[in-house]
């Protein structure tokens, strides 16, 4: 397979590059400002977020460290009735007392997001604060805070930057619509 055959794939580029970095600039910026003075830590959720964690960490001016958890969902239906997920990769660091900050690639439901809040308080940390690159706000269940939002997308399948096409092109540095009759069903 390669890199050229997205274009099969894809029905329209939703975010070109250049508008991502911009956004991701201006939420480095944002960041910045708000965690001056403060000791800041990065936990970007695996897989999907590493893209935006790599580009947001340089668009940060202050000093922050860096950690990474992964999560699974009990299947996308199961996900979606029950909210179930599992922790499949916790974080090495200690967070109690520290200012956490959740980055993630997309929040869909927010079940992950919302399950991973839930741990993470138990650990007492002093701030716990999530960014996303991507809102998909139309299909929210959980009710979950974002602090800072890059794009609210509409409801359609979405890869590129971090997203997956069955497991392939997470690399594409845009967010392209699929074309619908090329999507796979859920496992
Ligand atoms: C995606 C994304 C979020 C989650 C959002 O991960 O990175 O973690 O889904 O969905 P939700 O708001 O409905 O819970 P995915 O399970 O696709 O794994 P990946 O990041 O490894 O591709």
């Amino acid at each position: 397979m390669s890199i050229q055959d997205y274009h099969e794939f894809l029905d329209q580029i939703l975010i070109p590059e250049h508008v991502l970095q911009n956004r991701i600039r201006e939420l480095g910026a944002a960041i910045s400002r708000d965690y001056a003075g403060k000791d800041l830590m990065l936990i970007c959720i695996l897989r999907g977020g590493v893209m935006f964690l790599t580009d947001l960490m340089r668009a940060i001016t202050v000093p922050h460290s860096i950690d990474f958890m992964a999560v699974s969902s009990y299947g996308v239906g199961a996900r979606s009735s029950h909210g179930e997920v599992r922790i499949t990769l916790d974080l090495r660091s200690s967070v109690e007392g520290r200012n956490l900050l959740l980055v993630e690639d997309i929040i869909d439901s927010g079940h992950t997001i919302a399950a991973v809040i839930d741990l993470l308080k138990t650990r007492r940390p002093a701030s716990l604060r999530v960014c996303t690159l991507l809102d998909k706000a139309e299909r929210r269940e959980a009710d979950v805070p974002i602090d800072y939002r890059g794009f609210v997308i509409p409801n359609k399948f979405v890869f590129g930057y971090g997203l997956d096409m069955d497991e392939h092109y997470r690399n594409l540095p845009f967010v392209g619509v699929a074309r619908p009759d090329k999507i796979l069903p859920p496992d």
